[in-house]
C-alpha cells in the first residue's frame, strides 16, 4: 500500500493554463511551506493533491474531472488524502466541483488563494470571494531560498476588456494594478535571490498603472524603466497585452529601454475587421497594422507573436483569409492559435457556431502558415550574435541550455559556465525547436 512518509507533509501542484497559474503555485507553495508543507514531483506520496485549473477554453476545463477521475484509487486507499481545486475552473464552477466529485476536500478562486493555509487547517471549504485588498500581501513572505535565474512576477490581474469568446473577466475579474512599491520591492528581492531576469505578468500587462512614488500617475513604460533601475536585473519581459493599450510610453520604452527584450506578444485574434467587432475587440486589423509600425520603427528588431481564434461563430471564408493575410503582412516569430471553444456566461456563447470540420481546416491551413513563419524566423537566427541566459544543463556533457533574447531554446557548449551565466553566443544551427550556438569571448 502506498503510504505518504514520515517528516514534513508533501505538497504535489499541478498547473494547468497560462503563466500567471504557473506563478499563482509558485505562490501557493511559499504559503503552504509557511505551514511545513514541501513540495514533491511525486503524486503518490503527497498528503495534499492541489490542481491549479485553467478554464479558457473547454478541453482545459474538462481536463480537471479527468485528473480528478485517476485520483479517485490514490483517495480510496489514503482518506486523509487532501485534494484541492484553484484556479479558473474552480472561481467559475465553486462548490459545483465538490458535488460532481466528492473526493475534493476544497475549493479555491485565483483571488482567495492567500487563505488556502487556513482553509486546510480547518479541513477544506470552497472559497471564490474576490478581496479588495492585494491578496499578495497577505501571503507568508517566501524563504530566502535562491530562485532559479528567470522568474515572473504578477504586476496585474483582472480585465475589463470583455473580448466576447472570453471567460478571463468573468474568473479572475476586474482588472487591478498592484501599488509600484510592492512591485519594486518584490522585484528587488527577486534579484537578491539571483533572479536575471523577470517577466511581468498580467492578463492585460500593459493596461497597468499606477501611483509613483512621489505621486502623479505612471503607466506601464514608467514601470518597466523604475524595474529596469535594479542593478544585476539584465532582462525584462512581460505578457500578455492589449494592443489598444500599447501607450506611447511603453513603445518608446521598446526603443530605449535595453534590458527590455525584442520580443512582444500581442495578440490580435482575427484579421477580420467584421470579426473583430462580433468579437469586441474595439480595433480594426489596419489599426493593428500601424500599431505594429509604429513598434517596430521604435525597435526594428523586434519579434511579434500573436494569439488566433479561428471559427468565431460568423466567421466566413473571406474572414479567414483576412485572418492569413494580416499573418503575411506582419510575420510573426511564433504564435498560439485555438479553435473557438463556446464558453458558458460568455456574450458569444449562444451564437451559432461554425462547422466543425470546416474550423479544424481553417485552424491547420493557419497553423501551417504560422509554422512557415516560425521556421523562417528561427532560421533567421544562423549567423546573429545574441545574449543567453543559462537556465539548466544541457542533455550532453558540458552542454547548457538557455533563453535567446527571441525566448528560443540554445544549446551551447559551455563546460566552465553555471546556471544563472549570462553569455554572448553566436547562433550555429536552427532545430525543430531549438538553437545551438557557440559560445563568443565575453
Ligand atoms: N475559445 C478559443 N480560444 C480562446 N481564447 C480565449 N478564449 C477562447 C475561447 N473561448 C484564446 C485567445 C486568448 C488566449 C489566451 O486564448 O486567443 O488570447
Ligand atoms: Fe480575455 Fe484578453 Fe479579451 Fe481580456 S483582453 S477579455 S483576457 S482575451
Amino acid at each position: 500500500m502506498t503510504t505518504a512518509s514520515d517528516g514534513p507533509k508533501k505538497l504535489f501542484i499541478k498547473t494547468y493554463g497560462c503563466q500567471m497559474n504557473v506563478y499563482d503555485s509558485q505562490r501557493m507553495a511559499e504559503a503552504m511551506g509557511a505551514e511545513g508543507y514541501v513540495l514533491t514531483e511525486d503524486q503518490s506520496q503527497a498528503d495534499m493533491v492541489l490542481l491549479n485549473t485553467c478554464h479558457i477554453r473547454e478541453k482545459a476545463a474538462e481536463k480537471l474531472y479527468s485528473d480528478l477521475g485517476r485520483l479517485k484509487p490514490l483517495k480510496a486507499e489514503r482518506p486523509d488524502l487532501k485534494i484541492g481545486v484553484a484556479g479558473c475552473v474552480a472561481q467559475a464552477e465553486g462548490d459545483e466541483i465538490i458535488r460532481r466529485m466528492p473526493i475534493v476536500d476544497l475549493v479555491v478562486g485565483p483571488q482567495a488563494y492567500h487563505r488556502l493555509p487556513a482553509m486546510v487547517k480547518k479541513g477544506g471549504g470552497v472559497d471564490t470571494e474576490f478581496p479588495v485588498e492585494d491578496k499578495f500581501e497577505h501571503l507568508p513572505k517566501a524563504p530566502a531560498t535562491r530562485r532559479a535565474p528567470a522568474a515572473f512576477l504578477t504586476v496585474q490581474e483582472g480585465c475589463d476588456k470583455f473580448c466576447a469568446f472570453c471567460v478571463v473577466p468573468y474568473t479572475r475579474g476586474a482588472e487591478v494594478s498592484r501599488p509600484v512599491s510592492r512591485i519594486l520591492t518584490e522585484a528587488r528581492d527577486l534579484v537578491a535571490r539571483g533572479v536575471r531576469e523577470i517577466t511581468l505578468l498580467g492578463q492585460n500587462v500593459n493596461g497597468w498603472h499606477g501611483e509613483g512614488p512621489g505621486g502623479g500617475e505612471w503607466g506601464f513604460g514608467r514601470l518597466i524603466r523604475a524595474i529596469a533601475e535594479i542593478d544585476g536585473l539584465d532582462r525584462i519581459r512581460y505578457t500578455t497585452s492589449h494592443p489598444n493599450d500599447m501607450a506611447d510610453d511603453l513603445i518608446e520604452a521598446h526603443g530605449s529601454e535595453q534590458k527590455l527584450m525584442p520580443y512582444l506578444h500581442l495578440p490580435v485574434q482575427s484579421g477580420s475587421d467584421r470579426i473583430l467587432k462580433a468579437m469586441n475587440r474595439k480595433h480594426t486589423a489596419e489599426e493593428y497594422l500601424r500599431l505594429i509600425d509604429r513598434i517596430r520603427a521604435a525597435r526594428p528588431d523586434i519579434m511579434l507573436t500573436s494569439d488566433f481564434i479561428v471559427g468565431f461563430p460568423g466567421e466566413t471564408d473571406e474572414d479567414h483569409r483576412a485572418t492569413l493575410k494580416l499573418v503575411e503582412e506582419v510575420g510573426f516569430g511564433t504564435a498560439f492559435s485555438f479553435k473557438y471553444s463556446p464558453r458558458p456566461g460568455t456574450p458569444a456563447y449562444d451564437r451559432p457556431e461554425v462547422e466543425s470540420v470546416l474550423a479544424d481546416a481553417r485552424l491547420q491551413e493557419l497553423q501551417a502558415l504560422l509554422s512557415r513563419q516560425q521556421k523562417a524566423a528561427q532560421e533567421g537566427m544562423v549567423g546573429r550574435e545574441l545574449s543567453v541566459l543559462f537556465e539548466k544543463p544541457g542533455r550532453n556533457d558540458g552542454q547548457m541550455v538557455g533563453k535567446s533574447d527571441y525566448l528560443h531554446a540554445v544549446f551551447v557548449e559551455a563546460p566552465e559556465a553555471k546556471v544563472g551565466d549570462l553569455v554572448r553566443v553566436r547562433i550555429t544551427h536552427s532545430a525543430a525547436n531549438s538553437l545551438a550556438g557557440e559560445l563568443l569571448a565575453a
